[in-house]
């Protein structure tokens, strides 16, 4: 029997401190925390939990681990160190890996190292077509049935443009009961794009990457889903207009879902005022008024989740001039506190919204059973601990990740993730825990 004890802590920030219990992985006891001197079994792990708030573990359906291929800015291990540190207990993987994950035989290794580490559930996605070339199915139902249980399905860093490709996906995740996730940017619309098109870019001399490269992309996939009565996800949401299609879609009964990154939450085109290509990302920070549609759309539920988008990349990639520097900032160490700061911050969520839309929408997106779960007796233990009070500041050096390209660098962030509980496991915090 494995056992646990996390003492002093507040469900969803709510009510007196209580004491959680976990027994074998599950929450067995949830009881008032009567004070410091209560007795405790001499061999049983204590983790103070004083201070702290409980959210369900963080679910993230976009995380770029980069094995196979480019284990030189992070591998499945690191991403791993950095997802629990930043309160995830599952992970999706992107299938822009290299070689990519098309087949069984790469989603079952991706899936077998993250377990053998442990740290966090790594689910492979499946790449929609072969090598995210856009031009033929892969075989997903053979991914599906591998031990993997591929039930995510993207080309992300690519969009499936073609429509008949995209409708045969939809058709066949009907299936598999699996769900496409689109990287909505009509190419024909974004040849050379280098940033949001608008009067920043123009006057940088950046080539355009126009909202309804998105909008028109994700108009078209929601008709496409709700005529296969499919499920399809959009990845990364960055315009106002795409959450006005997402409204109307849903509104007629689609079954569509929906991201947002913290960066687009917080960061505009503002930023490309300094040339940084660690403000290059896909799709572009947009305008204050975007960033304003994405709050508003994520508190009214129009936009179902945050996903980091966590993209990792070598230093040679991104300290070059903009043009060649590749798009993608890293996510998972800063996303509690950018949702923190942008969402609770405003007030537009509480620590139950939140955990809405951090754990709980990700995982029934994805079909994880074990994930998402209220805090409550009998659920597995997996768990954030986050002390609301903290402030830090962000040095990507210090981050787990192999690369270092954090948009935040020098900034002070409020709240922090101080504690991962995984399956009742201690992932994250193991040096607050007393014996
Ligand atoms: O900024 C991005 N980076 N957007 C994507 O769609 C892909 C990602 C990456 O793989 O680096
Ligand atoms: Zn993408």
């Amino acid at each position: 029997m494995t056992a646990l004890l996390i003492k002093g802590v507040r469900p969803y920030g709510e009510g007196e401190p209580t004491n959680i219990r976990v027994t074998d992985g599950v929450i067995s006891a949830i009881e008032p925390a009567t004070g410091a001197d209560e007795p405790v079994p001499a061999d049983l792990p204590v983790f103070d939990a004083a201070g702290l708030v409980a959210l369900p573990g963080f679910v993230d359906l976009h995380t770029h681990l980069r094995e196979p291929g480019r284990e030189d800015t992070e591998t499945i291990e690191t991403g791993s160190r950095a997802a629990a540190l930043g309160g995830y207990t599952a992970v999706f993987a992107m299938a822009n890996t290299d070689p990519v994950t098309d087949n069984a035989v790469i989603a079952e290794h991706v899936w077998r190292r993250g377990a053998e580490i442990g740290l966090v559930d790594v689910h492979p996605v499946g790449a929609v077509t072969v090598g995210l070339a856009g031009a033929k199915l892969a075989e997903l139902g053979t991914m599906a049935a591998s031990a993997a249980d591929v039930r995510v399905f993207s080309d992300d860093g690519h969009c499936v443009h073609d429509p008949l490709i995209m409708r045969r996906a939809l058709e066949y995740s009907v299936a598999l009961d699996a769900v496409i996730a689109q990287h909505a940017e009509e190419p024909r619309l974004t040849v050379g794009a280098q940033a949001h098109e608008g009067e920043r870019a123009a006057r940088l001399g950046l080539a355009g990457w126009p909202a309804s490269a998105e909008e028109t992309i994700v108009a078209r996939d929601c008709l496409l889903a709700g005529h296969a009565g499919a499920r399809l996800h959009i990845c990364h949401v960055s315009c106002a207009g795409t959450v006005e299609v997402l409204r109307w879609a849903k509104q007629r009964g689609v079954r569509v879902s929906a991201e947002v990154t913290p960066h687009h939450l917080l960061l505009t085109d503002e930023r490309l005022g300094s040339y940084d290509p660690v403000n290059k990302v896909n799709p572009p920070l947009r305008t204050a008024a975007d960033v304003q549609a994405m709050r508003a759309a994520l508190a009214d539920g129009v936009i179902d989740c945050v996903a980091t988008d966590h993209a990792p990349h070598a230093v040679q990639d991104k300290d070059c001039e903009w043009a060649s520097a590749k798009p993608g900032m890293l996510g998972l160490q800063t996303a509690l506190s950018i949702v923190v700061e942008t969402m609770r911050g405003t007030g537009a969520l509480d620590w139950r919204g939140i955990a809405r839309v951090l754990s709980e929408r990700p995982a029934e997106i994805a079909g994880l059973a074990g994930q998402g779960r209220p805090i409550e007796v009998g659920e597995p233990a997996n768990l954030a601990l986050v002390d609301p009070d903290a402030r830090w500041t962000v040095r990507g050096e210090e981050l787990a990740s192999l690369a270092g390209n954090t948009p935040y660098e020098g900034m002070e962030l409020m709240a922090r993730v101080v504690g991962t509980v995984l399956r009742g496991q201690v992932t994250a915090g193991r040096e607050r825990i007393a014996v």
